[in-house]
């Protein structure tokens, strides 16, 4: 690996990513101390757009605003990664771009996009069944050179792109990550595309390399590698064949649990001696937006991590918390990283039952169906109706109660708090005996498998309306009003919202409010979610 670029450098790369173009959405908040020394947390950017392909040009015009130009472009499959893995490297080894393409044809904001950038060349990535000979065919209204990179396979593929870009002896570096899965190789892709490295895709499994990429590791005269991925991506038979052809010190292996921890150990390995500025954030679930960002990342040489869409997951953090780090600009829109993944919110249990953030519905019983929360507490509302809630739900409610007095919405009350599991039995069956199983699985959920028996919910209804004191009616009132615009400020949610029932599993309930705690309440709100379902990007839960 190359040494780090000088910091003075890397601080003008920083000063020109605030020249690009991207629009900062909100500075978090900023603490200062007596004497202590100001530590701001980062700004939050978006490079993002109404679609995959609108996101691709969107990276493409932050990488190269008016006035710059790439040499070349690469068009890479938006709807598939595998023959495109090491394109990233190609193409800004080569001070170009990557623009996703439909495999059928030019997306009309793309063309738009190759006519603003009037590149010299554009290279079709992968085989036909990757991107169509009619992208090949259109292409040639926007560059003098067209051409197509590819092979039969993934590898091949992979192998005609660092051929291409990477001529003999121009390497001594390289980064080897498995063709079988994309994460690894889409961030090992912007880390070998920051040090104008090559990125070698391989079949991981296979016990050894094929002859091809012996001759390939031969003809770039590299020295040294590093592996993204443990065994189980590259196997060891293939790191102790590197061993072999590099000498033990020339191979480094940059393993993790999971792939957000492979991506935090590859950004360390890529950026020892961090510089101020960017940090870039895609979705570690879905390839589309961390593909049409990876080369924006590599190009400014800055670190693309991957992130679970809601949150930032333990592994990951610590880098992002870092100093050098004073933007963290997300890849894609709030459905592919949450506006919450900007505030760096560490990631909570989804499936504990004890969990602020738990999950409970349909699909996903309590775990076990027999939990009771500790701290069951009766919370200090003047309506507290004997409901017990979780204390920090408690506390909320109290809080919750007391502002919307004070702004007018009036008063309200616990109408159910916490339901043990006996309890939800009692309250399932009896409406079932009453208006049968159908309707009572659409307004009650079976025992162990309410969110009241967590403490974390209650149903709401207003005190003091002439025309209505039940929870049935309360969305019609003042306090109905107020909640379902307020509660997220005290860390609530609607739980089930009208419109939502095949995502939640149940029909409207304007009195039905969740403690999800305040950060992700407001990531909520903000983000204009509808179904905790949909937020945690978990399946619809319409049936058991
Ligand atoms: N009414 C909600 C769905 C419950 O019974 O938990
Ligand atoms: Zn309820």
């Amino acid at each position: 690996m190359r040494r780090p670029a000088a910091r003075a450098v890397v601080a003008l790369l920083a000063a020109l990513g605030v020249a690009l173009g991207m629009v900062v959405v909100g500075p978090a908040s900023v603490a200062t101390g007596a004497r202590a020394p100001t530590v701001a947390s980062p700004t939050v950017a978006r490079v993002a757009g109404a679609d995959r392909y609108a996101t691709s040009v969107a990276a493409s015009r932050a990488a190269f605003p008016s006035g710059t130009r790439p040499s070349v472009v690469y068009l890479v499959s938006g709807t598939s990664p595998w023959e495109s893995l090491s394109a990233t490297p190609a193409a800004v080894a080569q001070g170009g771009g990557v623009l996703l393409t439909r495999p059928d044809g030019i997306p009309s904001s793309i063309a738009a996009e190759l006519d603003r950038l009037a590149p010299d060349a554009i290279v079709v990535v992968g085989s036909t069944s990757a991107v169509s000979d009619a992208v090949l065919a259109q292409a040639a209204a926007y560059a003098p050179d067209v051409r197509r990179v590819g092979g039969s396979s993934r590898y091949q593929s992979a192998q005609a792109l660092v051929r291409h870009a990477f001529p003999a002896d121009s390497a001594t570096h390289a980064w080897v990550a498995t063709g079988q899965a994309w994460t690894d190789a889409v961030v090992a892709g912007a880390a070998a595309a920051a040090h104008r490295e090559p990125l070698l895709t391989i079949d991981g499994r296979a016990t050894a390399l094929p002859s091809s990429t012996v001759t390939l590791v031969r003809d770039l005269g590299l020295t040294s590698v590093t592996i993204a991925g443990g065994t189980a991506a590259v196997s060891a038979g293939i790191e102790a064949q590197l061993e072999d052809l590099l000498g033990d010190a020339g191979v480094t292996r940059a393993s993790g649990a999971d792939r957000y921890a492979v991506s935090a150990r590859l950004n360390a390995l890529a950026f020892p001696d961090l510089a101020a500025g960017s940090a870039y954030l895609a979705n570690g679930r879905d390839v589309v937006n961390a593909l049409a960002g990876a080369f924006l990342a590599g190009r400014t040489k800055r670190p693309l991590q991957l992130t679970v869409p809601f949150c930032v997951p333990a592994a990951v953090r610590p880098s992002l918390t870092a100093p050098a780090v004073t933007k963290v600009v997300l890849l894609g829109g709030e459905g592919s990283v949450r506006g919450l993944v900007g505030t760096l919110a560490a990631c909570r249990s989804t499936t504990t039952a004890s969990s602020v953030w738990v999950l409970v519905n349909k699909r996903n019983a309590l775990r076990p169906t027999s939990y009771v929360p500790g701290s069951l507490t009766v919370p200090s509302v003047t309506y507290a109706n004997g409901q017990r809630l979780r204390s920090d739900a408690a506390a909320a409610v109290a809080r919750m109660f007391s502002a919307a007095r004070s702004e007018g919405a009036g008063n309200m009350k616990v109408a159910s708090g916490y339901r043990s599991y006996s309890t939800q039995y009692s309250v399932y069956w009896n409406r079932v005996s009453t208006h049968g199983r159908a309707y009572a699985d659409r307004w009650v959920a079976r025992p162990g498998y309410s969110e009241h028996q967590t403490g974390l919910s209650l149903d709401i209804a207003p005190v003091g309306n002439a025309s209505c004191s039940t929870i049935n009616c309360i969305g019609s009132t003042p306090q109905g009003t107020w909640l379902k615009r307020n509660s997220w400020r005290f860390g609530f949610i609607l739980r089930y919202e009208s419109g939502y029932g095949s995502v939640t599993g149940y029909s409207s309930e304007p009195w039905h409010f969740r403690f999800v705690g305040t950060s992700l309440a407001a990531g909520y709100h903000r983000g204009g979610w509808h179904s905790l379902e949909q937020f945690l990007d978990e399946p619809a839960a319409p049936t058991y």
